[in-house]
């Protein structure tokens, strides 16, 4: 396109645009009176405006609305079109709140085509930052465990003044207010999480938190998160596993689902293969099933085999979630019972520290009687394993 027709397009445009604008008289504005209201959800934000007093009179053509926000949970502008004059919108309330709506015009006054305000009417609304002292807490981070029960754990910041106190707030469609958490997780004499039980939070609904607080030097920095926790599930740990050698050099492994309300329909398996070769060489591999169950041959050369499982909530239950606990280990063959994987270790120091103590109480007691034998004074004991026989011995 030459400089010459690109000039007389532009000229047939405004042209266009000036007799249309003469003949129908018409220029359209900006809706008016935008307002965001904080009815206290924790950053539901109710956005309302009304249309232009300018359209009052045009009633053959339909009002639409453009409402564009800045979403802070994506970082870019999200637009809506809605026939209505007021919308709810999430935000994070710690920054700031952008909003801008349009008009939009169709019907006979403009030949059925869509027309656009020029102009937009835009809101900014500030965080109400002042007076806050510290930064937010860090690691927010909220687990359904086996759909019974929710724990959310935060971390407090380094900068955190001391003595200061953090509290929990919650809302979600069914509340009418924001209410406090029911049942604080202290540690080392500080708040650091928040118990519910299962009925208290529904599912399939945006559950907005507000971690806040206060210090003698002042409110703490908030912080808000919005979740779901159908997406935070974290299944149990499979309990019984159990491995049989099968016909052709195949090991057959089946396992139970895990306790809790998690459907067992929503789950799938990792299942952990760790093949000991010759010369203690270890192979893993890892299987991903949605069966309850896996059949693997065995090669000659392998001494043992052992497996482990966890589980997650699949896609089609879920966004998202936590993958659960592996299970013990099973082996075969069985042997070797103090190097299993399987076996536990706080289960073995717990072992090794009953035997060691009534190792040391064995000792103690015949040292008490060698001295007193040695000594041949026959006298009370006071020994705390065997009173009784010692004593006897003694006296006989
Ligand atoms: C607008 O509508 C009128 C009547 O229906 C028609 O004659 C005219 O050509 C239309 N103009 C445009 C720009 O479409
Ligand atoms: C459009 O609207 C914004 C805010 O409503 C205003 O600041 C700006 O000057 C307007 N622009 C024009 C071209 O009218
Ligand atoms: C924390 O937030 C809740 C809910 O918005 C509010 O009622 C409370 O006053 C806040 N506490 C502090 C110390 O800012």
């Amino acid at each position: 396109m030459d400089s010459k027709t690109w000039q007389i397009n532009q000229a047939t445009l405004m042209l266009l645009i000036l007799s249309w604008t003469l003949c129908s008289g018409l220029t359209v504005d900006p809706p008016e009176d935008l307002a965001i209201i904080d009815p206290g959800h924790l950053g539901v934000l109710q956005i309302q405006w009304s249309p232009p007093n300018s359209l009052s009179n045009i009633t053959d053509c339909q009002k639409i609305f453009q409402m564009e926000y800045f979403n802070t949970y994506r970082n870019k502008w999200t637009a809506i079109q809605t026939a209505k004059t007021t919308y709810s919108a999430q935000f994070d309330l710690t920054k700031e709140v952008r909003v801008r709506v349009s008009t939009l015009l169709r019907g006979p006054c403009t030949n059925g085509s869509l027309v656009k305000s020029t102009n937009y009417t835009e809101h900014i609304q500030k965080p109400a930052s002042t007076g806050f002292v510290g930064t937010p807490v860090q690691d927010f981070i909220c687990v359904f465990h086996m759909m019974e029960y929710i724990q959310c754990n935060w971390k407090r910041s380094p900068e955190q003044p001391r003595n200061s106190l953090h509290t929990l707030y919650f809302w979600h469609m069914e509340l009418g207010q924001t209410e406090e958490c029911p049942k604080y997780i202290i540690s080392n004499g500080v708040r650091n999480g928040c118990n519910f039980t299962r009925n208290f939070l529904p599912d399939f609904t945006d559950i907005n938190f507000c971690v806040n607080g206060s210090s003698p030097e002042g409110p703490l920095k908030p912080t808000f998160i919005s979740l779901q926790i159908q997406n935070h599930v974290k299944p149990a740990a499979a309990k019984t596993l159990n491995l049989q050698a099968g016909p052709y050099r195949q090991l057959e492994l089946c396992w139970e689902s895990p306790v809790g309300r998690v459907p067992e329909h929503c789950l799938e398996w990792e299942v952990e293969h760790n093949q000991e070769g010759p010369e203690g060489k270890h192979l893993l591999q890892q299987y991903f099933t949605k069966q309850m169950s896996l059949t693997q041959p065995t090669t000659q050369d392998t001494k043992r085999n052992c497996f482990r499982v966890r589980s997650k909530l699949h896609k089609y239950c879920a966004d998202r979630g936590f993958w659960s606990d592996w299970s013990h280990s099973t082996c075969y063959p069985e042997e070797k019972i103090f190097l299993k994987p399987g076996w536990d270790a706080a289960a073995v120091s717990a072992h090794a520290a009953v035997a060691i103590i009534i190792l040391l109480l064995l000792l103690l007691c015949v040292g008490a009687v060698f001295s007193i034998w040695r000594s041949r004074r026959v006298k009370k004991l006071d020994c705390v394993c065997a009173k009784k026989p010692v004593v006897t011995v003694m006296e006989a």
